[in-house]
């Protein structure tokens, strides 16, 4: 095969967006491509936005489609965006991006239906703003949930079920859902998307995934689910990184010991910020005050910073490969460095590098090791 991964992917996907699907399809059998060169490995995914869905970012579009075979969601299905008042529904992101993954063949991954960010105002609450009751409650998650897989069944490969539920020391995170029902909404939530699919995989997902505290709660939650008779097909790791975390040792700690449970283990959620590091977590509430020293790359990464990023994601992309055994995806959080939330998180404003492709739509060069083989 003729080694293209030289040319721009700039160029290539300009190629691409000239042409109909068909032609794209044959197009892309001659270029080197991430789905590819981790077919024999595991799904590798990226989180999209309804601008790359409804075909209005022609970059991220021809990246997405050429180079993965899973999306994600990131923000459309979110229960303030597709539910955001009992009973009222806005589907008209979510069936974009599904029409989307369905057109291009894609595994597509719904997240998600219970977290407590970005969750629409009115589900805990009366019209008081009062928590609602057990019973409520209850009735409102099954609902939610069950109309919106309801809609897509049949197309969406897994769910997100719930999302961040344990802090980093290990105790349940203390939420709405977890004020009004405890612990036992997890597995209130895994019956209702169960029933609601029967055929989709379900999952838990978190991030800051090498605390052993964190570690040792999922591994009882799913133990304990899968005692009860619950079904749960997988754990995703959110892989939010950076240039001084997570310990990889415990992050592969962590692999090892979620596969032995027996569920799939997924990559979700992967970047690694190359700037200074403000917190090591996830939690879109720890936010922090831009100041220059925090944003020392506006105009791109030296040299030193962009080899020690690189070998870094080589070594991650190593130890997922290793452990492809039990490892079922890997999705990027994003497409380009130029989407990426982490631009706006913990700090607004800074100029980062987490992503698998450059503000100019070249893959990283950790990746080419993959896309010359
Ligand atoms: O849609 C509105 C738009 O109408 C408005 O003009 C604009 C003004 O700021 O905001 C837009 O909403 C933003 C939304 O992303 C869509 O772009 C929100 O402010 C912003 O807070 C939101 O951020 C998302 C964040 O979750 C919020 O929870 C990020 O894009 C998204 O990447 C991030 O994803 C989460 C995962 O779901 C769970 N794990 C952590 C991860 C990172 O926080």
């Amino acid at each position: 095969m003729k080694n293209l991964c030289l040319i721009p992917v700039a160029a290539i996907a300009l190629m691409l967006g000239a042409c109909s699907t068909s032609q794209k399809q044959t197009a892309a059998t001659d270029v080197p491509t991430l789905k590819d060169a981790f077919k024999d490995s595991f799904l590798i995914g990226a989180a999209v936005t309804p601008a790359c869905t409804d075909g209005i970012d022609h970059a991220a579009d021809s990246l997405v489609s050429l180079h993965f075979n899973s999306i994600v969601a990131e923000n459309c299905m979110k229960s303030e965006k597709i539910n955001p008042a009992e009973g009222v529904y806005d589907w008209k992101d979510a069936d974009s991006f599904v029409d989307y993954g369905t057109r291009h063949g894609m595994k597509i991954i719904g997240h998600t239906l219970v977290w407590h960010s970005q969750l629409a105002p009115w589900f805990p609450v009366d019209s008081t703003g009062k928590y609602v009751t057990a019973d409520v409650l209850k009735e409102r998650l099954r609902n939610h949930i069950t109309t919106v897989m309801t809609r897509y069944k049949g197309k969406i490969h897994g769910w997100d079920v719930v999302n961040e539920a344990i802090l980093d020391d290990g105790t349940y995170r203390k939420t709405p859902f977890y004020d009004i029902l405890g612990e036992e909404f997890i597995p209130f939530a895994f019956e209702c998307a169960a029933a609601a699919d029967p055929e989709a995989e379900l999952y838990l997902n978190d991030y800051s995934m090498a605390s052993p505290a964190k570690r040792e709660t999922y591994i009882r939650i799913i133990n304990d689910l899968r005692k009860r008779g619950i079904r749960i097909d997988g754990i995703g790791m959110q892989g939010h990184m950076g240039m001084d975390y997570p310990d990889f040792d415990e992050f592969e700690k962590s692999i090892v010991e979620y596969g032995k449970t027996g569920v799939g283990v997924m990559i979700t959620e992967w970047d690694m910020s190359a700037l200074p590091t403000v917190n090591t977590g996830a939690n879109v509430a720890d936010t922090a005050a831009y100041n220059k020293m925090l944003n020392p790359y506006p105009d791109g990464l030296p040299e030193d910073i962009d080899r020690k990023w690189n070998d870094r994601m080589g070594r991650m992309m190593e130890m997922f490969l290793r452990h492809s055994d039990v490892i079922t995806r890997v999705t990027a959080w994003g497409v380009t460095d130029g989407d990426s939330w982490k631009n706006n998180w913990p700090v607004r404003g800074r100029t980062e590098y987490p992503l698998l492709f450059s503000r100019s739509n070249e893959p990283k060069p950790f990746l080419n090791t993959y896309l010359s083989k």
